[in-house]
């Protein structure tokens, strides 16, 4: 039987026309942590399971994780989030490194879920993360650069929300309001994880299996809390606005850079990995169509403990290629990249003027311009209808006039064309840069 040409299930094939999408992502993903003076790393493909059974959480592991006995007998896994080697790298340097340390990577990453929209088995992950900062000034970095992230793609507030919340917060509502023991609070974080994603019914099952009714009724209050000032409200009238003071100060500060329009408290983000210790947040589109999160991420106090070193607090975010490229679509936000964007379509229509097409293709190249050139010579008639279906807007054609080898140059768009000797470099530059 012949071979499937069909990639991997939830695994996508990139043709040149959905690279030059992912291209485009991965390049303004890049400007943005230039602009806030990030820099890149990258790690292996490959970790030892135990490296993510330390924090990542149950899901994953339990669920989600691909994972192998290599040849040396290791328990290794394909990685699927990034922040556990990152934990790893920072560990390892952080003592001679000055602080903070801003770093972003946008590695290819494995989980066994079921392939749906938003959801398949190897994404791409961008990932900011920043380490040693002082409080509530990283988490507000990391906000404000997601903010910019998405104002440089167009984006406005209609369509997208960061919604946030706060580890500390929700721990003290478990451990001080409720009293729950350390297994029922693991439970009810579960249960607020997925409360958005099942009906009320189920929901209101849920909560009965960890909570008596008296409990409830508060955890229900808790649930339908709108913004942060209904939350500093409620927390005060249970005495445990204390807790709530840096998730205030973070607020604050948003709203004095302007950020509030873009961010909003909800009671149900606390994240489905285990190492979050403060600020939570996931983004959302706006837009129904898409819901699953477009990124997720959080302040994570006690990842350097599983390395026996000096706690060092980080805060970053993962935000997945599949998820911010539905939503650009959905939003029209994609720019037009039909095409390959190259400078100029270079060819001849007699056999003579091969090599001086051929040279006159390397020196143009040299300069810096994206020559496509077409091998073998080609019919008058077919040359502008080729480069136009192509995507060029500049036709450079070698041919002979009045007795010697020239190159005439069509702007397509305007139909303007002049002709140039094949030695006036710097003068077919200047007329293709007026574009
Ligand atoms: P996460 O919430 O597991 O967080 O993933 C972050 C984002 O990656 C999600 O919001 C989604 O856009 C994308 N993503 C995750 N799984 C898939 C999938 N199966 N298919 C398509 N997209 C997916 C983390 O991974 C944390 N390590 C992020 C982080 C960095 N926290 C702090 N620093």
């Amino acid at each position: 039987m012949a071979l499937s040409k069909k990639p991997y299930k939830g695994s996508r094939d990139f043709f040149p026309s959905e690279m030059r999408i992912r291209d485009y992502l991965f390049s303004q993903m890049r400007k943005t942590a230039h602009s806030f003076a990030y820099e890149a790393y990258d790690g292996p493909l490959l970790e030892e399971v135990k490296l993510y059974k330390a924090k990542s959480g149950e899901e994953l592991i339990n669920e989600q994780i691909y994972d192998f006995t290599d040849r040396g007998e290791r328990h290794v896994a394909i990685r699927p989030e990034m922040t556990p080697t990152l934990a790893r790298m920072v560990a390892s340097v952080h003592r001679q490194t000055a602080k903070p340390l801003r770093w972003y990577a946008i590695p290819n990453l494995m989980r066994y879920e079921k392939p749906q929209r938003g959801r398949v088995r190897e994404h791409w992950q961008f990932n900011v993360d920043i380490f040693g900062a002082p409080p509530v000034l990283g988490e507000v970095e990391i906000l404000s650069l997601i903010v910019h992230f998405f104002k440089n793609l167009k984006a406005d507030q209609t369509m997208f929300s960061i919604l946030v919340n706060d580890r500390k917060i929700v721990d003290a509502i478990f451990n001080e309001l409720l009293q729950l023991k350390d297994d029922e609070a693991y439970k009810l974080y579960k249960v607020i994880d997925k409360a958005k994603k099942v009906d009320d019914a189920a929901l209101d099952k849920m909560i009965s299996d960890i909570l008596a009714d008296d409990k409830k009724s508060v955890f229900k209050n808790y649930l339908a809390l709108s913004n942060h000032l209904e939350l500093l409200e409620f927390l005060k009238s249970h005495k445990l606005s204390d807790q709530a003071q840096e998730f205030m100060k973070i607020m604050e500060n948003c709203e004095q850079l302007g950020l509030l329009p873009y961010i909003q408290y909800d009671p149900t983000i606390v994240r489905g990995l285990d190492y979050y210790t403060g600020l939570v947040f996931e983004i959302f589109d706006l837009n129904p169509e898409n819901r699953r999160a477009i990124a997720g991420g959080g302040a994570y106090a006690s990842l350097m403990k599983i390395f026996d070193e000096p706690e060092l607090p980080g805060i970053g975010f993962g935000l997945g290629d599949v998820t911010l490229k539905d939503f650009l679509e959905t939003h029209k936000l994609l720019p037009d990249l039909a095409h390959a964007s190259n400078d100029l379509f270079l060819c001849h229509t007699e056999d003579q003027e091969l090599i001086a097409t051929q040279k006159l293709a390397l020196v143009l190249r040299e300069q810096g311009l994206k020559v496509e050139l077409n091998l073998g010579k080609m019919k008058f008639n077919k040359i502008f209808k080729t480069a136009e279906s192509k995507g060029h807007q500049y036709v450079a054609i070698v041919e002979e006039k009045d007795g010697h080898v020239q190159v005439q140059i069509k702007n397509l768009p305007t139909r303007e064309a002049k002709f140039f000797q094949l030695s006036d470099i710097s003068e077919i530059q200047n007329f293709i840069k007026d574009k």
